[in-house]
């Protein structure tokens, strides 16, 4: 029982160091498309920060992605094992789900954008890259306090 508590505490413990890679890298990637926008296409600095934004994608953002939903998936296993599936139908966890959603909405946008970056298609404004680096912060707030407080239950 101890065995499993400690399994469960370090997956847990795990599964929060994953979010904060995968958080820092969705607030900073915004960032540098705002930046993006002074570079001329075809430049120099155009190819700096396209290359600045492939690597944070590639190294940063995707696996750590891939770490939260490894060390959140065994997280559920173990709390399906110890509660049983209906765990999952309680308020602060569909509130979990719904502020999921919008994460991995964002983070598509945010790769498709690098793309277009990339091809030299400047996708939206440097404003809109500006404002809309509060989403990904607002989002795991309202994950954060429905896992820590367990509301509705
Ligand atoms: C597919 C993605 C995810 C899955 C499957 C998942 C699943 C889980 C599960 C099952 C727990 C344990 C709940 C418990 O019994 O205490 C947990 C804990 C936690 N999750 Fe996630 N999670 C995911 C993504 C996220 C994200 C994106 C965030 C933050 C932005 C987050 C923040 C947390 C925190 C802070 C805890 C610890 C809560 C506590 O111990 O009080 N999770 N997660």
């Amino acid at each position: 029982m101890r065995d499993s508590i400690l399994f469960f505490n370090v997956i847990r413990g795990l599964h929060i160091v994953a979010v904060i890679a995968w958080m820092a890298g969705m607030l900073y990637l915004p960032r540098l498309y705002v930046y993006h926008f002074r570079a001329k296409p075809g430049s120099e600095m155009d190819a700096t920060f396209q290359e600045m934004e492939a690597k944070l994608l590639k190294i940063i953002i995707n696996p750590a992605m891939v770490m939260v939903v490894v060390f959140g998936g065994t997280l559920v296993w173990v709390d399906w094992a110890r509660i049983g599936p209906h765990f999952w139908a309680a308020p602060w966890a569909l509130t979990k789900i719904v502020g999921l959603i919008g994460l991995f909405s964002w983070h598509g946008y945010l790769a498709q954008s690098r793309k277009r970056f990339a091809a030299g298609a400047y996708p939206r404004s440097e404003r809109f890259w500006r404002m809309s680096n509060e989403l990904p912060f607002i989002a795991a707030l309202v994950i954060v306090l429905s896992v820590t407080t367990k509301f509705g239950l």
